[in-house]
């Protein structure tokens, strides 16, 4: 037996079958290469699914993961450490006037986001609670979470959800001015659906989303999970538009790949009082330093711009492969998110070729192939990566 099929075999007697896993063992990491259990070295372009900012094995993340579970790996939020505080600031550093709330992942924040709105209605808008969201966003897999989510299929099974979600089409401003009313609390979206296949808001879509919550007096909440931690050549999406939310929600690549999620609220948002909410876990001081270090890496190491970068360098040599005959039809998303959409419903044949030629990247649905680099990818990587990529396209077509 293989060690994939050992794997395989072990799984099925083991594990909940919640996941649809691809071909491949990984044993180890080191910058954006991973070696699987034969020993192939291939070029990660999911990076954890948008988690690994600083690819495997970075010696900042090593550092701050040795250094602090030396001294204090938790203690509860009954105490203060130094280590949540300083990962607030840092955070607060990179985004707007905000207070923070930490927690453990992306659901997790976006429940937390979804209280907020919730009290903030209660104590600003005589009791309003229903939350306008979007057509096939995605925002979790708890009951909350979920309820906001748009794909039907993800949400049926679990029924009866949490009430008071309306969802009304992506990038349509028109109906979400129909949809706000006064029973609303806050309008939720993602600046670019990722699990839906990497659609962007329209430019200039939030600015005018920004002006219409001002104007009904409601909330906005961009879910920033997927886009942020400088991501799409800014810090936040949201931030390409000029604009601020009233509250952000983080996680994946907060700490790098330690679990950890983070809640932001502006000034006007921030009603949670002592009782409210909390979390035995969140913002302990290990995936709190190692936030800390990654955010400081970022920084150093120009991340964000070097973002921008090769994200421009990856869809131009996309639209190279498309002009030379691989079936693209457009690459969609910014910066280091990026979804190639397919002009046949190929994506899960390309994903798999893909892996035999020794570059992972992922398939969402038929159409759509998604890349979610590391941040800290070289142009010589993208080189190698494009060329196995265009192998794989070659292969799928003859
Ligand atoms: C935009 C967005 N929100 C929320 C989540 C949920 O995050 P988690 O899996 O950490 O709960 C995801 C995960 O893919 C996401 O992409």
């Amino acid at each position: 037996m293989t060690a994939l099929e050992q794997a395989a075999e072990r799984e099925q007697r083991l594990l909940m079958r919640t996941y649809a896993r691809q071909p491949l063992t990984v044993e180890s990491g080191r910058g954006v290469w991973v070696r699987d259990a034969s020993g192939q070295e291939l070029i990660d372009l999911v990076g954890g699914l948008a988690v690994n900012v600083l690819g495997h094995a970075h010696p900042a993340v090593h550092r701050a993961l040795a250094e602090q579970s030396q001294r204090l790996v938790h203690t509860s939020n009954l105490y203060y450490t130094s280590e949540q505080l300083d990962l607030a600031e840092l955070l607060i550093g990179t985004a707007f006037p905000s207070r923070v709330f930490l927690c453990n992942s992306g659901a997790e924040a976006n429940e937390t986001a979804i209280k907020i709105a919730r009290k903030w209605g209660r104590v600003h808008k005589q009791g309003a609670t229903s939350i306008v969201c979007a057509d096939n966003a995605f925002h979790g897999r708890t009951t909350g979470a979920l309820a906001a989510t748009g794909t039907e299929r993800y949400r049926e099974p679990f029924e009866p959800l949490a009430r008071g979600f309306i969802r009304v089409p992506f990038n349509d401003l028109d109906a979400i001015a129909s949809a706000v009313d006064g029973a609303t609390c806050a309008v939720m979206l993602e600046p670019i659906q990722g699990e839906s296949g990497v659609h962007p808001l329209d430019r200039g879509f939030l600015g005018a989303l920004r002006h219409l919550c001002d104007e009904r007096e409601v909330l906005l909440i961009l879910d920033e999970v997927q886009t942020g931690m400088g991501r799409t050549g800014a810090w936040w999406a949201h931030q390409h538009d000029g604009v601020a939310p009233d509250v952000m929600t983080i996680a994946k690549g907060l700490a790098g790949g330690v679990p950890i999620g983070a809640v932001l609220a502006a000034p006007r948002a921030d009603v949670l009082e002592p009782g409210d909410h909390g979390s035995t876990f969140g913002g302990g001081p290990l995936a709190s330093a190692v936030a800390s270090a990654v955010i400081r890496t970022i920084e150093e190491e120009h991340l964000v711009e070097r973002a921008a970068a090769a994200g421009d360098h990856i869809a131009e040599s996309v639209q190279d492969m498309a002009s030379q005959g691989a079936p693209v039809d457009e690459v969609r998303g910014r910066g280091l998110m990026l979804g190639i959409g397919l002009r046949l419903p190929v994506a899960r044949e390309v994903a798999a070729a893909a892996l035999e030629h020794g570059v992972i990247v992922n398939a969402v649905g038929d159409r759509t192939v998604r890349l979610l680099p590391p941040l800290i990818i070289t142009h010589d990587e993208v080189d190698e990566a494009m060329r196995r990529l265009g192998n794989a396209f070659a292969s799928v077509a003859s």
